[in-house]
């Protein structure tokens, strides 16, 4: 008898526990379908380009949720498809005179001007993040699936600065496909630089860009194309 009331006290316990579970998540997506103000910034967001940033980047914690609000991204597989480099303080300077070297070899015929326009680039931010794609080809979960979660790694990360108020700008450059450059930052055979995102203090308020057609990008698939 005793036992039959401790496992209805369990099982009580344990609905209990599923329905304030219920309870608090459907609270969050209420709030969270009520926040047109997340429909409004992603209507109307922008990127900022990297020469209207200036000084202060992201505080360590804005960083931090920066960053996790990108590893909260669809990822079939769970294969964790993606790693995050953080470029910041000399370390930047260090990353220029790679990038000057790269340059040089690349273009041996270049001119003193050009590789200090080189040697200056990770400078003209506080912060940068590499977004490195590192894929498992092997895995039954298709390459490009692995990749593009890479991509959405970077505009969630994009998306979270420019909500919190930073300037940011999702850039490659040339750098980004440079044997040299991938080797100084650790990069595995295979791996792939989605792209570098920079971070700072906007100096300079963006106006908008031409941004395309909607009827030119969205139709409605009714029938069969004819081949
Ligand atoms: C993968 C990728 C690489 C990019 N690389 C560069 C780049 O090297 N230089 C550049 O000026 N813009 C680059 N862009 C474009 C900018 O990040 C951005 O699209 C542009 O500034 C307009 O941004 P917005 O639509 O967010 O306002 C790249 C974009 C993507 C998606």
């Amino acid at each position: 008898m005793l036992q039959l009331i401790n496992s209805v006290k369990s099982s009580l316990v344990t609905k209990l526990f599923k329905l304030v579970y219920l309870y608090c998540f459907l609270h969050f997506v209420k709030k969270s379908i009520h926040m047109s103000e997340l429909s409004d910034f992603l209507l109307k967001r922008r990127s900022v380009v990297v020469r209207n940033m200036a000084e202060p980047g992201p505080s360590n914690e804005d960083l931090e949720n920066i960053m996790r609000a990108g590893m909260r991204v669809p990822d079939h597989g769970r294969l964790t498809p993606w790693r995050f480099l953080v470029i910041r303080g000399d370390a930047r300077i260090k990353m220029g005179k790679i990038l000057g070297e790269a340059f040089k070899k690349e273009n041996p015929d270049c001119i003193n001007e050009q590789v200090e326009i080189e040697e200056e680039r990770f400078i003209r931010a506080p912060a940068i993040i590499a977004v490195i794609s590192r894929t498992n080809p092997e895995h039954k979960i298709p390459e490009w699936e692995q990749i593009l979660s890479s991509g959405a790694a970077c505009q969630n990360m994009l998306t979270a600065a420019l909500g919190m108020g930073y300037a940011a700008q999702w850039i490659t450059e040339w750098y980004a496909y440079n044997e040299d450059v991938k080797a100084a930052l650790g990069l595995k055979s295979g791996d792939r630089i989605s792209g570098f995102l920079y971070f700072g203090t906007l100096k300079e308020a963006p106006s908008d860009r031409t941004r395309p057609v909607y009827e030119d990008i969205v139709s409605e698939w009714n029938e069969p194309a004819s081949l």
